[in-house]
């Protein structure tokens, strides 16, 4: 595999790239949409590279990000989720910011005991047990618009999805599950990668996280209580060694905080996107009638437009990375948008290509430590989804001019959020 030359006695740079004129910004209207090129201009000239105007180092090649994900100790997950200035919010919420402790923001050893704890309601085992549930809840929300000839599929259909599973699995009951997107779209845009939060907006945001706060801890103090057979009740019932709580009310509403906004969007916006492909790329009904093609389809498009462009990390000593010295404190962030596109990895990596041998190369789920928890469930919703759609509209496809446009305003997590179907109206929609 090539590497970054550094035989020849050349300094390596670290300037951004720069294409048709125009530098990389990674909050840019254009590079929301489409990075690739900027990423492209990258790997060739400076794989990492500084950008002063926000102050983050992006690595975009597959090795380095490679190495950024194995040196925990180097490259730290402290600061993942940060969060805009907020005195309000701060004020309003009994015991600081419920993503403050979450899974993803911790490293060893304090990491491995939460993902102990929350890795057994996620194992492939565990999560075969959700497919009938899932099925069902697929057909349910496909009864609400087979017949109507178009739909929002992200909208309609792969986001009430998403987020009814995972509120399930977790144990936030449906009527409260019904505002788990606010929730979630509020703790969103005061994460810092968001554009800055609008006035207009910071009412609703302050109202949807305290509400997510009070309700997830309303829930957490009942299963304290009266436990079920839901993660809430595993995490609040969960031992230490001594037969004391292992988990404060805190850590458990910090971990429901990480697992519903990383267990929604983003496998919202792999269904769609997945859609889109297989029928832009004139690959629907090849899928449909190889069922099992459902699932290389959906790590592909994993491979080729992930909604993570980029993960954060915090470094908590000087490095040296590709040749670059990087100071202690600088944030890095993996590029893995980049990095599943390096063609040192993947042949033609810029085409969507359903038979590619390097597919298991990918990482679009992350690497090793932070590994996604979701994983398994993601490529069962995927599926499950595909599948459900394939069966009761086989005729699927884009509305006039659909691109994959709507899209998340974040520069390190950028899921779509919209895409116009249609289809003749069927004669009988029924499963
Ligand atoms: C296609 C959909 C998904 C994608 C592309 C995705 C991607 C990722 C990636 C790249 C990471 C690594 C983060 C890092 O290294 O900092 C991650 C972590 C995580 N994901 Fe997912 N994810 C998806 C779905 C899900 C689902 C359905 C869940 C629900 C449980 C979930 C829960 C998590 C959690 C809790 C972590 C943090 C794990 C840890 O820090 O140990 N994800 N995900």
């Amino acid at each position: 595999m090539k590497r970054h030359d550094l035989s020849s006695g050349a300094t390596p740079v670290a300037t951004p790239p720069i294409v048709a004129g125009c530098p990389f910004d990674p909050s840019g209207a254009e590079q929301l949409l489409n990075p690739h090129p900027w990423f492209a201009a990258a790997r060739a000239t400076a794989p990492i590279f500084y950008l002063p105007e926000v102050d983050e180092w992006w690595v975009v090649s597959y090795e380095d990000c490679l190495t950024v994900l194995r040196s925990t100790d180097t490259y730290s997950s402290r600061h993942v989720v940060r969060f805009q200035p907020f005195p309000e919010l701060d004020a309003a919420l009994s015991d600081g910011h419920p993503m403050s402790r979450p899974l993803v923001n911790a490293d060893p050893p304090g990491h491995t005991r939460l993902r102990k704890l929350a890795q057994k309601a996620f194992t492939p085992r565990a999560v075969h047990a959700y497919e009938p549930a899932l099925r069902k809840l697929a057909n349910d929300l496909l009864d609400e618009f087979a017949a109507d000839g178009s739909v929002d599929l992200v909208q309609q259909f792969a986001q009430p999805l998403t987020i009814q599973a995972i509120c399930g699995i977790v144990g936030v009951p449906p009527e409260a599950a019904t505002r788990g997107k606010n929730w979630i779209g509020s703790l969103e845009k005061s994460a810092v990668g968001a554009p800055p939060m609008a006035d207009g907006d910071r009412e609703s945001i302050l109202r949807d996280v305290v509400d997510f706060d009070e309700t997830v801890r309303a829930i957490v103090a009942d299963r304290r209580e009266s436990p079920t057979d839901d993660l809430i009740s595993a995490f609040v019932t969960a031992r230490s060694d001594d037969g004391a709580p292992s988990l404060t009310n805190s850590e458990v509403v910090g971990l429901v905080a990480n697992i519903l906004a990383a267990g929604f969007e983003n496998t919202a916006s792999a269904i769609g996107a997945t859609v889109y492909f297989l029928l832009d790329r004139g690959e629907w009904g090849r899928v449909a009638t190889n069922r099992s093609l459902i699932a290389t389809s959906v790590e592909e498009t994993l491979r080729y437009d992930n909604p993570v462009r980029g993960l954060t990390r915090y470094v908590t000593r000087d490095a040296l990375l590709g040749g670059i010295e990087i100071p202690k404190g600088s944030t890095v962030m993996i590029g893995i948008g980049g990095a599943m596109r390096d063609a040192n990895v993947f042949s033609h990596p810029d085409e969507f290509d359903l038979d590619r041998p390097d597919l298991n190369q990918h990482y679009g789920f992350g690497k090793w430590t932070h590994f996604c928890l979701g994983a398994p469930l993601a490529r069962l919703e995927a599926i499950v989804a595909l599948d459900a759609l394939m069966t009761r509209i086989p005729n699927l496809r884009l509305a006039g001019g659909e691109k994959l446009e709507s899209r998340w305003p974040n520069r390190g997590i950028s899921p779509l959020t919209g895409l116009r179907l249609e289809w003749t109206r069927p004669e009988s929609s029924g499963r």
